[in-house]
Formats: structure tokens, sequence, C-alpha cells
């Protein structure tokens, strides 16, 4: 299956990097979110990340703005009639994911192939929530999007090799590096990642050191581009405490969740997104 047209449901941390990766390799790309704050914010992403180009003598402005016009913001479906491939990048929270995917199924033809950005959650229930489960697949994008080369491209119980196919062809297509991955939670790269990061937590949290403090020690050590907790505010600490809750769940203690997160999450303290997490970050 040949991908013409693709689009994006979420325009946040993740949607709008994903839709400059996929307009970036040529392709239109409709990038939907329910606020159109959040589409602007996403298109802002999108343009300053090619900006960037432009000021490093990397690209001309005419294709800028080539580039950028591929990119279609909405709040609305009335541009998903003629799409062939959907990645939904909206809270990873499954009751969210399931109904998204149920709207999709209706307002997408039926060749459509409905892809999750997912870090962790099952495929199976979203392709449920839909008469394609088929057709349903995880599409798992790295932080920065526009940078990270790698796409864990995850088989859900009705996946089709199809839709595995078609779904890294089109990572291919847009200059990434697919890997297959099962269906256990965290697939892969999160659940090496958050083991590793539990560790940390679990550390900082029994010894009180300061969490800059060992964020400097790990990024000095060359172990690691950052510290945990600086990681965590440019993630989001709402999609990091929902990823490690639901490891904890999965695996045991094993995992671990810090307290301080799940405290900053109830105050509505979610990071770079917000302004402010376990640092304050300027805009
Ligand atoms: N943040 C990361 O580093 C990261 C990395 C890889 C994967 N992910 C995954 O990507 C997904 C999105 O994460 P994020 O960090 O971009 O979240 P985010 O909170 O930054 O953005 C989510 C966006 O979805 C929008 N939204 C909510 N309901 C919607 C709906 N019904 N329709 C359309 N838009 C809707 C919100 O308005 C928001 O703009 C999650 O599944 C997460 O696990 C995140």
């Amino acid at each position: 299956m040949f991908v013409f047209k693709a689009a994006v449901v979420g325009a946040g941390t993740m949607g709008g990097e994903i839709a400059q990766a996929i307009a970036n390799s040529e392709f239109p790309v409709v990038l939907k979110d329910v606020d159109q704050k959040f589409v602007d914010q996403g298109l802002e992403k999108a343009r300053s990340l090619w900006r960037a180009r432009v000021a490093a003598g990397k690209m001309e402005t005419a294709e800028l703005e080539r580039k950028f016009a591929l990119i279609t913001p909405t709040t609305d479906y009335d541009a998903f009639g003629d799409v062939d491939f959907v990645i939904e990048a909206v809270p990873e929270r499954m009751e969210i994911k399931r109904a998204v995917f149920s709207e999709l199924d209706a307002v997408t033809p039926g060749h459509a192939i409905l892809a999750s950005n997912t870090s962790s959650l099952s495929i199976t229930e979203m392709g449920e929530a839909t008469s394609r489960p088929e057709k349903v697949v995880g599409f798992h994008f790295f932080y920065p999007a526009s940078v990270m080369r790698l796409i864990e491209v995850i088989e859900g119980e009705d996946t089709t090799p199809e839709t595995v196919q078609a779904a890294s062809n089109f990572a291919q297509a847009i200059r990434k590096m697919p890997i297959r991955c099962g269906e256990a939670p965290g697939f892969v790269v999160n659940r090496i990642l958050n083991s590793s990061v539990s560790e940390l937590w679990r550390f900082q949290e029994e010894s009180g050191i300061d969490v800059k403090e060992l964020d400097r020690i790990v990024s000095e050590s060359k172990a690691a581009p950052m510290g945990p907790f600086f990681l965590t505010d440019l993630l989001g600490l709402d999609t990091v405490l929902h990823v490690a809750e639901y490891l904890k769940d999965a695996y045991g203690d094993r995992f671990y969740v810090h307290p301080r997160l799940q405290e900053l999450v109830a105050s509505g303290e979610l990071g770079a997104k917000t302004g402010k997490g376990f640092y304050e970050h300027g805009n």
C-alpha cells in the first residue's frame, strides 16, 4: 500500500514534530487537535524546526514554505476522507485512545491504516474499538520525533503482516528506522529505559540527593545525554507517570513510581509543556 496522504491526531509534545517529520519527507499531512491553541503550537513547532535549518544555511526559505504548506491544520475530521495512514498521538489514556480510534474508524476510508504512538498501551484494545482491528498497529516515535530515527512498529493480536509491512514501509519513506515489536507492556525501548530510570528515581528518593545534583552527575558521567528528572520534564510528567504506573502494574517492583512525580502531576505541573515540573522552564 502506498501512502499519498497522512494524518496526525493530537498536536502536543509529539504530534507537531511527527507532522513535521512526515511533511519533511514530502507527504501531505493533516494535523488535528481538539483545541486550536495546540494546533497552533504544533504548527509553530514544525515551522521552528525548518527555520533552524534555514538559519544554518541548510534550507532555502522557499523550501520551508513549500514543506510547511503540506501540513493542513484542523480541529475537525473534514480532511480525513482520503487519508491512507493516521497516527494517533493523544494522551496516554486507554479511554481517550479508544474514543479517538472509534472516531477515526468512522471518518477514514476503509483501507486506511490506523496507528498509535502509544508508549506502552495495548494495540489490541485500541483495535477492538474499530471495525478494522487488522489495520491497527503501533507506530511509536521517540522524543524528539524530528531527530530520533527509531520507530517501534507494534503488532497487536489482530494486526496482519500486510499492515506491519505497510507501516514499516511508511516509516522508511519518512526516513526512519522501523523495528518490529511484540505487544509487551513498554515494548522494547521504554521497558529498558524505564528500568534504569526507575533505579535512579529510587536512589534519589532513598538518599534524598537533590534532583538537579543527580541529573548533573548523570549527564557529566556521559552515561546519558541528560539526567532522568530533566528528561522527564521534557517528555511530559503526565505521560511519564502513566507509563511508569503501567509498567509497575505489569512487572511489579522492578519498576518504580517516584512520589514527587505523582504530586507534581496532581498539581498540574507537567514539565516543559506547562512551564514547570522538576525544573522551571522559560518560553
Ligand atoms: N512525550 C513523549 O516524549 C512521548 C514519546 C513517545 C510517545 N509518546 C506518546 O505519544 C502520545 C502523546 O503524547 P504527548 O507527550 O504528545 O502528549 P501531550 O499531552 O503533549 O499532547 C496530547 C495532545 O492531544 C490532544 N488531544 C486530547 N484529546 C484529543 C482528541 N480526542 N483528539 C485530538 N487531540 C486530542 C491534546 O489537546 C494535546 O494537545 C502518548 O500516547 C504518549 O505516550 C510520548
